[in-house]
């Protein structure tokens, strides 16, 4: 702070106030969060419930005797992956992979352009890798809100993240997968399973700690499932638990959608507002654009707009590149927040976007992504820190040893993020001791998994009525 005028500092600390959350705040955001997750799984309330709680037939996490040669596609954030995963007693070993980008034009374009694209590029790999002639299960990590009929049919709620394509909602990706693979008919793949990244996180850190149980992603998008009782499962019907048994679902719970039915007004900025309003689906997922890599950097760019017209920053002179919606970009947050470079990199990123700055405009660029990033981490917490507290009181103990596998470039880029996040879920439930493990290549290596641990256990869904009558776990 030495060589900042305190006046000045104290007019903007004035403008960051909406941003700051204490632990009352949080807790009470917590407990909302709380009522919004009983809705989602309500037989009768799920249909309107802003956090959907959707299960994902997934109910079994890694035993560690899982094996087999898997084929992975990840689509959900910036980039599209392929790999090919062989799992056996030891390790879940990613033997091959391949990126592939998603042109802007296609994330709005035509779904049939998108799964012919995500086809395309799963035969080259397919090909390249001499796979041709085996039909290897495929694990489809697809990072959207689906409802998820089985372990391989899973109906699209809606697109998030930036992604738009026409003829898409409503309908079965899986089904929209394999049509575009039949179209080429140059290859084709096994059973599919389809999960969200935020279960291939959990049950790829589950294969290496069995206590994992929770999975989280801070990214792009933002999202956490956890293992649930399955009696609490009202919405998912004939899923009979006989008394004392303790069988459970994963819950993919779709934070993001949180405050969706205005129940974070409160606490929603101008800026948030802005960000919603000039987003690509304004009114969906109100918490993940608090949160979430794709739009924290839109948040800075906004606030430092303001402060330079309110003449406390820049000498009050904007630029063209920092008035252009999305120059600012999330990673710069974490760049300026480095200890020891953070000073260098703010003046390199400020310059680029055509700014002159001084010292103090250095520091308060600083304490704007602070603020900012600050707010994310704490809102996460607070959302984590609902599900840690949920799961203990339902297995009604005093205390729950847990882990969670996390992911995403926030969680993983940002200096201080993770510690922030942490200190802060440790004071929110106090009576839970949550091991924190970051997964390596985990929605990719998670599919595998969740597609080896379904070859284990054949789910088989016996539907009546179009209403799901029975479930039979059967071991293979
Ligand atoms: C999606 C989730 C996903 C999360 C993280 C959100 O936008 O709705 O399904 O898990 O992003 O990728």
């Amino acid at each position: 702070m030495y060589g900042v005028n305190a006046f000045h500092t104290l007019r903007v600390q004035k403008y960051l106030e909406c941003f700051h959350l204490p632990l009352e705040k949080l807790q009470e955001i917590s407990a909302r969060l709380k009522k919004d997750f009983n809705r989602g799984l309500g037989k009768h309330t799920h249909h309107r419930a802003a956090v959907k709680m959707l299960p994902t037939f997934v109910t079994a996490t890694p035993d560690g005797t899982e094996k087999g040669d898997f084929l992975a596609l990840d689509l959900g954030g910036t980039n599209f992956r392929v790999l090919h995963i062989r799992v056996n007693e030891d390790e879940q070993r990613v033997m091959k992979s391949q990126n592939c980008a998603i042109p802007q034009e296609m994330m709005v374009g035509t779904g049939e352009q998108l799964f012919d694209h995500i086809a395309a590029c799963l035969g080259e790999f397919v090909n390249s890798q001499d796979l041709k002639g085996q039909t290897l299960p495929l694990g489809f990590t697809f990072s959207f809100p689906c409802e998820q009929k089985e372990i391989d049919k899973s109906i699209l709620i809606r697109w998030t993240k930036g992604f738009n394509c026409s003829g898409v909602e409503g309908e079965d990706v899986v089904k929209l997968l394999k049509e575009a693979i039949h179209r080429r008919g140059d290859y084709d793949i096994g059973s599919v399973a389809m999960v969200n990244d935020t279960v291939g996180t959990m049950m790829s850190c589950g294969y290496k700690d069995q206590s994992c149980e929770i999975g989280m992603i801070i990214g792009t998008g933002t999202n956490a499932c956890y293992m649930e009782e399955l009696k609490n499962v009202k919405r998912v019907e004939g899923m009979e638990v006989k008394e004392g048994e303790n069988r459970r679902m994963c819950i993919n719970t779709e934070w993001g959608g949180f405050g969706d039915d205005g129940a974070l007004k409160d606490i929603l900025t101008e800026y948030d507002e802005e960000v919603d309003r000039t987003s690509i689906n304004p009114g969906i997922h109100t918490f993940e654009k608090m949160i979430s890599g794709m739009y924290l950097g839109e948040i800075v760019r906004l606030v430092l707009v303001k402060l330079t017209q309110e003449k406390l920053l820049f000498n009050g002179e904007t630029s063209k590149a920092l008035l252009t919606p999305g120059t600012f970009e999330t990673r710069f947050i974490s760049e300026i927040e480095k200890e020891d470079k953070g000073v260098e990199n703010t003046k390199k990123i400020l310059a680029d976007l055509g700014l002159t700055s001084n010292a103090v405009d250095l520091h308060i660029v600083r304490l704007i992504c602070d603020t900012i990033s600050s707010r994310s981490a704490r809102l996460c917490a607070a959302a984590l820190a609902t599900i840690v507290n949920r799961i203990r009181v339902n297995r009604k103990l005093d205390h729950l040893k847990t882990t969670v596998g996390v992911d995403g470039a926030v969680y993983r880029k940002h200096p201080n993020f993770s510690e922030e996040l942490q200190d802060m879920v440790r004071r929110l439930a106090p009576q839970c001791d949550i091991n924190f493990i970051v997964s390596e290549d985990g929605s990719g290596k998670g599919a595998a998994m969740v597609t080896a641990v379904a070859q284990r256990y054949v789910c088989i869904l016996a539907y009546s009525c179009a209403k799901i009558n029975i479930v039979v776990q059967k071991k293979i």
